[in-house]
């Protein structure tokens, strides 16, 4: 399948791989690479941009096709060294960055003048073009449905998807509830030039995450996703569990007097524990609705070729055929 998405950055197929904190390291991004999409390493998984340059190289010995790394742009005292980190993804020859949360305005020229090919995620129309204004090639549309920070407008995707497309010049992909062909090709209708999955790809055999992690979405239904912290403006999608529960008491307890430390214990250094350990009860998570269509566990090799043929027997016969 050709697209504007797959003609920017170089690859088989229009599908790309989220960056997700604690799962998007070198294995599942050259998996994802290797099987003609487009892998993404977490940046802030790493942290510094010594562990960066190592994670990318483990990369680069696992595939050779194109791959890209996410840097998530947080509101923080300490914030990581982003310049270091770009230098390292300059310096190592990456030439895709997936950018997340706070505008990467003043990151751009650096990445540009590198030939850097740069996609923002985002979750509104105002950012996507926001993101076309400041020079992004590109924009991840994450509806409502996504796992991880939804914003605070609550659209989903059959919505935002094609108001995205009425105002955006810039092609995007489609992002949040995507798990099949049947995503692939919806997506494609409403405007989108290809999809990018969160969830999904975390119940792979290739994710480099406990059994017991890949399990929890596999057992999970579309209703048990919550969502957290919209209080303090930090809206987060995760998957329900104790930890969960208890956390929500408090928000409904403390109402707008709720502060991050009141949190911090079902919300802080959670991420080593689930997807390391193997303690999915441990703390809040990201997690998609779309757990809810996630029944199995393949391999990314098998989860990509399956939807790029049942996407084209969808395209080619069930729509060929209504007309
Ligand atoms: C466990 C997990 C961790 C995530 N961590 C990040 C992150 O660090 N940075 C980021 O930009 N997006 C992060 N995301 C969001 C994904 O990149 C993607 O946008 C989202 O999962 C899409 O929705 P889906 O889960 O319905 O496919 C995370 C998602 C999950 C499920």
């Amino acid at each position: 399948m050709k697209t504007q998405i797959t003609e920017l950055f170089g690859i088989e197929h229009p599908i790309i791989q989220g960056g997700m904190h604690f799962v998007g390291f070198a294995e599942l991004a050259a998996a994802v690479s290797n099987a003609g999409g487009l892998g993404i390493i977490t940046g802030l998984t790493q942290g510094t941009p010594e562990k960066l340059e190592a994670e990318i190289k483990k990369c680069q010995d696992l595939t050779d096709k194109p791959f890209g790394v996410n840097l998530t742009f947080l509101p923080s005292l300490t914030p990581p060294d982003y310049p270091g980190l770009i230098e390292v993804i300059v310096k190592t020859g990456v030439k895709v960055v997936e950018t997340a949360g706070r505008n990467p305005a003043v990151y751009m020229p650096a990445m540009k003048d590198a030939d850097i090919k740069v996609i923002h995620k985002c979750t509104s129309v105002r950012h996507s073009i926001k993101a076309q204004d400041i020079g992004c090639d590109a924009v991840s549309v994450d509806g409502f449905e996504c796992g991880g920070h939804p914003g605070e407008d609550d659209i989903p995707n059959f919505i935002l998807l094609p108001r995205a497309a009425d105002e955006l010049e810039i092609p995007f992909v489609a992002s949040g509830g995507m798990a099949d062909a049947r995503s692939l090709v919806a997506a494609m209708a409403l405007g989108a030039e290809g999809m990018n999955m969160g969830t999904r790809f975390i119940a792979t055999k290739d994710a480099p995450v406990h059994q017991n992690v890949k399990e929890a979405i596999v057992n999970a239904s579309e209703l048990d996703t919550r969502l957290i912290m919209r209080s303090l403006t930090n809206t987060e999608r995760v998957l329900n569990n104790p930890a969960v529960e208890s956390l929500m008491a408090k928000e409904k307890a403390l109402g707008d007097d709720l502060t991050f430390e009141d949190i911090v214990d079902e919300v802080a250094g959670v991420y080593p524990k689930v997807m390391m350990e193997g303690e999915p009860e441990a703390g809040a998570w990201s997690c998609g609705m779309v757990a809810g269509l996630v029944n199995d566990i393949p391999s990314v090799e098998e989860l990509i070729n399956t939807i790029m043929t049942e996407a084209e027997e969808i395209i080619s016969s069930k729509l060929q055929k209504a007309i």
